[in-house]
């Protein structure tokens, strides 16, 4: 009928047990991802889509309060149901509870496929216009082999018009509704294992139609699988990390100077617990800003005698230390020293030298700047010395 609008539900079957991935900590589904869960992954981009009118989640009947933890909001989504034991009765749980809705088109989804993308959705939509059932499929690249147990190869399977099935597959409600009721009802066709909606629609004499895939929309199965997805995400959103640092020291009586790890002559002292060296203490900072580990001066007190003119370059080795251990690469330090007198740029390249040397990055990654305070403040009259720093590192995948 024109200008009839269909009534498009989709169905995001998450009742799996997960074995082969073998998590440790719960049924694949759940396990956060770069900071979400699958599930949720999974089912955003179909509350998101405009033509779909409804979203039924069918969960495992124990997992309602991983479920429930997910707080998920969206108004699309209707109230989970219980799955089966197989996929298969999971997905026919979830055509019998949406037969209220009377959904004309339904799009059923596993939620161990988080990247499912709005584009592959509407081509599934798309082509259900002039056909009962659709899948997104991808023509195999590789040459196919099939092998005995032991893996001896024996033969080779032309490859020409094989294609791997993705999921969402799309169908007419009433169509794959029949077909799941007719293969549940009938003895032998009940006990075969049927892998996708597909495959119950083609037993109907239902035959789907191919759009296109995406390779991005694998599907999660075993452990491996997780490891790589995750490594997906970081390179989508990667882990970087800014942290700004900054610090004082009084200028007193005294002939010599530590600015970023270099002695310098100079006609004053700074004067501190340590060995007062400004650019290396707001360096430190910045570092231990990047993974969140507090500040100089609680890892090293200055109420502690153990610090009483120490030299600085070991708070700063301490800092480089704790951020590889978190798993943070150091991509870029930069420290701006405010100051009257003495003149950083004759120094400048000794204190990127010294940095790099005490903190292994190399040189080129490394960034002084001086400026002067214009005579202005306690800076302006020689009082003291102001440092900034800031430090970039790239957080490692974890595992
Ligand atoms: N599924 C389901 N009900 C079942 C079995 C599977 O809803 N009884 C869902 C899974 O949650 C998953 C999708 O079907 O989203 C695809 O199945 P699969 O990848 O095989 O997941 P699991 O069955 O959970 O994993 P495994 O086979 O390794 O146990
Ligand atoms: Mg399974």
């Amino acid at each position: 009928m024109k200008n009839h609008k269909s009534n498009i539900c989709a169905i995001i079957v998450a009742a799996g047990r997960g074995e082969r991935a073998g998590l440790a900590d719960g049924p694949k589904q759940y396990r956060i991802l770069e900071g979400r869960a699958v599930l949720a992954r999974a089912l955003q981009p179909f509350c998101d889509h405009p033509e779909i009118a409804t979203v039924l989640v069918v969960i495992h009947a124990d997992d309602r309060p991983l479920y429930d933890a997910l707080g998920l909001s969206e108004e699309k989504l209707l109230t989970p149901v219980i799955g089966g034991a197989t996929r298969q009765q999971s997905v026919l749980a979830g055509l019998r509870a949406l037969q209220g809705e009377r959904p004309d088109k339904v799009l059923i989804h596993d939620a161990a496929r988080p990247f499912v993308s709005q584009n592959l959705i509407s081509r599934v939509i798309d082509g259900l216009d002039n056909n009962a059932a659709v899948i997104p499929a991808l023509a195999l690249a590789d040459t196919l082999k099939r092998a005995d147990a032991e893996g001896n190869v024996e033969e080779t399977v032309p490859r020409r018009n094989l294609f791997t099935a993705q999921t969402p597959q799309g169908f007419a409600y009433d169509a794959i509704s029949s077909a799941h009721l007719a293969v549940e009802q009938h003895a032998e066709a009940s006990a075969l294992e049927f892998t996708d909606d597909a495959s119950i629609a083609e037993w109907a004499d239902i035959n789907p139609v191919l759009v296109e895939g995406t390779p991005h929309n694998t599907k999660l199965t075993t452990r491996a699988d997780f490891q790589q997805a995750r490594e997906k995400l970081a390179m989508m959103v990667p882990d970087v990390r800014v942290g700004h640092g900054y610090d004082t020291h009084q200028l007193v009586a005294g002939n010599q100077i530590w600015l970023c790890g270099v002695e310098l002559p100079h006609d004053r002292s700074l004067s501190g617990h340590s060995d007062a060296d400004v650019g290396l203490h707001a360096l430190t900072d910045a570092l231990l800003a990047t993974i969140a580990d507090g500040d100089i001066g609680s890892h090293f007190p200055p109420s502690d005698e153990a610090w009483r003119d120490a030299r600085s370059d070991q708070f700063l080795h301490h800092a480089v230390s704790r951020v590889r251990d978190a798993g943070g690469t150091i991509t870029h330090m930069d420290v701006t020293l405010v100051c009257e007198a003495p003149k950083i740029a004759p120094h400048r390249d000794a204190m990127r030298q010294a940095i790099s040397t005490i903190s292994g990055v190399d040189i080129g990654r490394i960034s002084i700047k001086a400026t002067t305070n214009e005579r202005i403040g306690f800076v302006g009259r020689n009082e003291g010395m102001v440092a900034l720093s800031t430090a970039t590192v790239v957080m490692r995948t974890p595992e």
